[in-house]
């Protein structure tokens, strides 16, 4: 893979947020590949059932179950663990959730970063040159979203619309202040990254399109698509997570790589959720169909979403790898392995081996 070095991660000591989490397993599970010493930091996995335990992850790292919120937990394994690399993903990630619990969201997603850039200038001010590189996963959602067809570009307004989105706007401008008020003058990089939506085998979350094509397959009644219309970015979870390390990578090794970058698909590949929960029949066969019922009341949610990647693209000469069909194949190949009680960490294994070998 031209534009990361797997061995540049082996040994590193790198500290995960939110590794109990869709993303943030499958995260671990590659950095595990890699040769990474890594500590999680995280509530319980928020899904039953769900990856890490299914991937087992608990026994291959070292994992400390804790709330963001709390600081002196979180200090206390923060200055434990050394880190030399920061991967930020612990959030309450779900926009109709944050209508039921904004203050929760805002709590945890907000002051969680301030906890989290806490601990990094602590540990930097006792030992500046132990942490060198902090990624803050926000989220495409951070932008104020006009409805338009063209895609958001990162110099853009932040002002997410729903509490969630509206956090992790807020989580970016807690960012920004902390590298120019702390950061900028030391050898500590710090970046965020704004990825779209994203699908893969081991996601369990409510209210998200493909594990719910996959609870309509197991529960053989047709799925209820209530957003048939809205387009979304949505891409294999494997796509940001190597984003995100070869950001990690590369600021460590040159600061001024450090910034504001979105991660996303091309436009070929930017789909309704009617158009993907249709890719997903075609790849699942016999046993799952959908149904377009618009809901009446809903909370207000985007209808049109598009990021333009340009800056991740030519700084770093970095493409996306699998379009959206394949996308949707990984995902059914890895549901179905697991439906059949096989070997989902093997799998996981071989589908990171696939997406590197491109
Ligand atoms: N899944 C997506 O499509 C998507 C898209 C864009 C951005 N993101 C971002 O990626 C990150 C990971 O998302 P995910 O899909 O893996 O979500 P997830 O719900 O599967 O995982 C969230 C993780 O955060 C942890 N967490 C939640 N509240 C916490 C708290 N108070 N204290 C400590 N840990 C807490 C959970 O325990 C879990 O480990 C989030 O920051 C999310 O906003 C996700």
């Amino acid at each position: 893979m031209k534009y990361i070095d797997k061995d540049f991660y082996k040994g590193k000591r790198v500290f995960v947020t939110g590794h109990t989490g869709f993303k943030g397993s499958w995260l671990c599970q590659i950095l595990l590949n890699f040769g990474a010493e890594i500590t999680g930091y995280a509530l319980p996995a928020p899904t039953k059932p769900n990856l890490f335990e299914l991937a087992g992850l608990a026994q291959k790292m070292h994992s400390v179950i804790g709330d963001i919120r709390d600081k002196e937990k979180l200090q206390k394994a923060f200055a434990e663990a050394k880190p030399e690399i920061v991967l930020h993903l612990a959030a309450q990630p779900l926009v109709r959730e944050s209508y039921k619990e904004p203050a929760y969201t805002y709590e945890t997603n907000v002051m969680g970063t301030v906890n989290l850039l806490e601990c990094v200038r602590a540990l930097h001010f006792r030992e500046p040159s132990s942490v060198k590189s902090v990624v803050n996963i926000t989220t495409d959602k951070v932008y104020k979203n006009n409805e338009w067809v063209w895609g958001y570009r990162e110099d853009e307004p932040l002002d997410g619309f729903d509490p969630y989105s509206n956090s992790k706007s807020c989580s970016e401008l807690v960012t920004h202040s902390y590298v120019s008020s702390f950061f900028a003058n030391s050898e500590v990089a710090v970046s965020t990254a704004r990825a779209g939506n994203v699908i893969g085998g081991g996601d369990f979350a409510m209210d998200r399109i493909i594990p719910d094509c996959v609870r309509a397959v197991q529960s053989a009644k047709p799925l209820i698509v209530r957003n048939p219309r809205s387009t979304r970015p949505y891409q294999h979870v494997l796509e940001p997570l190597f984003a995100y390390l070869m950001i990690a990578q590369r600021q460590y090794e040159d600061k001024s790589y450090a910034g504001w970058y979105n991660v996303g698909p091309d436009e070929c590949d930017c789909v309704t959720t009617g158009n993907l929960a249709d890719l997903f029949q075609r790849q699942w066969g016999a046993g799952f169909s959908w149904l377009n019922q618009a809901e009446a009341n809903a909370p207000h949610e985007a209808n049109f979403l598009k990021l333009d990647c340009s800056k991740l693209k030519t700084t770093f000469d970095w493409q996306p790898r699998w379009h959206i069909d394949e996308a949707v194949a990984k995902t059914v190949e890895w549901t179905k392995i697991w439906l059949a009680s096989g070997d989902v960490a093997a799998a996981m294994n071989w589908q990171i081996k696939e997406y590197m070998e491109g």
